[in-house]
Order: C-alpha cells, then sequence, then structure tokens
C-alpha cells in the first residue's frame, strides 16, 4: 500500500473538561463517561487496550473490562497465556479506553493482582457454557498446528462434563495510580486532566 493518507483529519468538537466540573473521584467520574457511552450503545465500550512489560519489552492487546469497583478495574483471561505471564513478571499495566463516538480517551496506570477465586468461579458460572468450554480447552497464546486441535480439545472437555473454573483462567485487578481523562477539543487543544493517587486523588491539567 503506497496511499498517501496524510490528509486524513478531523475537529473535534464535542465536548470539554474543567477541573472544577469533573467529579473529584476518578471513578465516579470514569463511571459517567461509561454510562455515556453505554447509553449510545457504541460497539465493545467496555474494550480496553491493556498493556502490560516484560523484559523492558511492551505489548498490549484488548480485553472486556467486566468489573469495575473503587479498588479496580477488573478482566478475565487465561493465567497460562502470555500477558498472564508477563503480569507474573511484572505487574504495572496501563489500560487505554476510547471512545471515538465521544472523542474520548481514558488512560489508566496501576498495579494488577489477581481477584479472588470465588469472585473468578462467580463470574465463570455466570458464562454461556460454550464461552465456559472454550476457556477450559483453548490453550490460549500457544502455538496450534491447526484449528482442528482446538475442536479436539473441545470436543474432549465437552466429553469430560467437567465443566468448572480451571485454575488456569481468572480476573485480574487493575488497582489505578494515575487516571487521565482526555477529550478532545478543536485546532488540536484537547483537555487532559490527569489524577493521580496521594492521600487523596490529585487533579492536573496537561497540555496537549
Ligand atoms: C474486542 C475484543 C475483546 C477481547 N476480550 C478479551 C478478554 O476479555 N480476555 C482475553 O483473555 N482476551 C480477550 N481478547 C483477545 C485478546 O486481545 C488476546 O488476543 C488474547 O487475550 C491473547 O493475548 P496474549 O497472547 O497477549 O495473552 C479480546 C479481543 C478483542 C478484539
Amino acid at each position: 500500500m503506497n496511499r498517501d493518507i496524510s490528509h486524513i483529519r478531523k475537529d473535534y468538537i464535542k465536548d470539554s473538561l474543567e477541573i472544577e466540573k469533573v467529579d473529584a473521584n476518578p471513578i465516579k467520574q470514569f463511571s459517567k463517561w461509561f454510562i455515556d457511552a453505554e447509553s449510545k450503545g457504541l460497539l465493545d465500550y467496555n474494550a480496553m487496550v491493556l498493556s502490560t512489560v516484560s523484559n523492558n519489552k511492551p505489548s498490549a492487546r484488548v480485553v472486556l473490562l467486566k468489573g469495575l469497583q473503587e479498588e479496580g478495574f477488573v478482566f478475565y483471561t487465561n493465567y497460562n497465556s502470555r500477558k498472564g505471564q508477563e503480569l507474573a513478571d511484572n505487574n504495572n499495566v496501563a489500560l487505554t479506553f476510547f471512545w471515538a463516538e465521544y472523542e474520548r480517551q481514558v488512560r489508566v496506570e496501576g498495579i494488577v493482582e489477581k481477584i479472588s477465586a470465588e469472585l473468578s468461579d462467580k463470574y465463570f458460572n455466570s458464562r454461556p457454557l460454550d464461552s465456559r468450554i472454550g476457556a477450559i480447552a483453548s490453550p490460549q497464546s500457544t502455538v496450534i498446528s491447526s484449528r482442528d486441535v482446538l475442536d479436539e480439545a473441545v470436543n474432549n472437555v465437552k466429553q469430560s462434563n467437567d465443566i468448572k473454573r480451571p485454575e488456569y483462567w481468572g480476573g485480574y485487578k487493575v488497582k489505578p495510580q494515575v487516571i487521565e481523562f482526555w477529550q478532545g477539543r478543536a485546532n488540536r487543544l484537547h483537555d487532559r486532566l490527569r489524577y493521580v493517587k496521594e492521600d487523596n486523588w490529585r487533579i492536573e491539567r496537561l497540555a496537549p
């Protein structure tokens, strides 16, 4: 592809952010934006990019936000996956949300920890049967020789009739230390408010 795409641009005009008007608690501010995205029925509005660092090398992938609590952002995955191994190696992570229709981005930096087995069980058991089977059957992030390997693993799980959460699958919680809200503005002079966790949350404005 040798196309010139440098002309692609749009202006950002939908909203603004002021320290005086945002919630003093970033989780509550996040909830407001999340509800906005939800109420508009945005596609995959709970999708977030999870960035990890291992051996000084970053890697990133999309996962789904499945719980939002005062202490943190919860997602579920395979603990033996690449991300699981990277998180065991280094528990510093970043999350990035982007809601294009609102011209909004949220960046979270924090420390990840596994949630309790009870909570993982509860969520696992709430999933549709085929999703539970898939989670048990798939050795996430390992190289497989063909799709048949996966189909066979799924059949084996079905035949075993053992559909409880395996130890290698469960939730993580990202405990935030920094949360930045970005609202697109005209002429690239966007609003950026960063909350930094101290005794309370301190809010500061960043240049775009
Ligand atoms: C919209 C979307 C949602 C996803 N949600 C999850 C998720 O909640 N958990 C998960 O393990 N992978 C999810 N994935 C797949 C991951 O992006 C990734 O392929 C997988 O977790 C393996 O990543 P890893 O090899 O870095 O461990 C999702 C992908 C997309 C595009």
